[in-house]
């Protein structure tokens, strides 16, 4: 089976209590569950993983590059300001993929910028848990 990384950066292990009205009432457990049954009708194996840390996620994105992973990523807040995560992205020769459950174009202006995007295959934004969903149709096509 195809694998597939779901990468989450910053906060996102506190979804389900976080900002609920903006980020909706989903754990980052209940998304991780449903991304696998997906994944099975899909085809692909998903291993979802979350940290708050810069260098850790870059580590993930240093073994997806090395594997040629698919990778699904939220970079939550390092996606408007870290340029070595961006870095790390531009490596992967797989589709990587940018999901937002927020559409951060919609919030405040300094969400309005992302360093991520132009590294990306492509940015699905704004449709809650269903941005992953999407995600992983768009994998799984590829
Ligand atoms: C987010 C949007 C970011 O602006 C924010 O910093 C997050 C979550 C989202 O999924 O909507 O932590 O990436």
């Amino acid at each position: 089976m195809r694998k597939v990384l779901v990468l989450n950066g910053p906060n996102l292990d506190r979804l389900g209590t976080r900002e609920p009205d903006v980020y909706g009432s989903q754990s980052l457990g209940d998304i991780a569950q449903l991304l696998e049954e997906i994944g099975l009708a899909l085809g692909l194996a998903v291993e979802v993983r979350q940290t708050n840390d810069e260098s850790e996620l870059i580590g993930w994105l240093h073994e997806a590059a090395d594997n040629s992973t698919p990778v699904i990523l939220n970079p939550a807040a390092f996606t408007h300001y870290s340029y070595a995560v961006r870095d790390a992205c531009a490596m992967n020769s797989a589709p990587l993929i940018e999901v937002h459950l927020s559409n951060p174009a919609a919030r405040e202006e300094f969400r309005h910028t992302s360093v991520i995007s132009a590294v990306a295959t492509g940015t699905i934004a704004g449709f809650g848990a269903d941005s992953y969903v999407l995600a992983m149709h768009a994998i799984a096509r590829g």
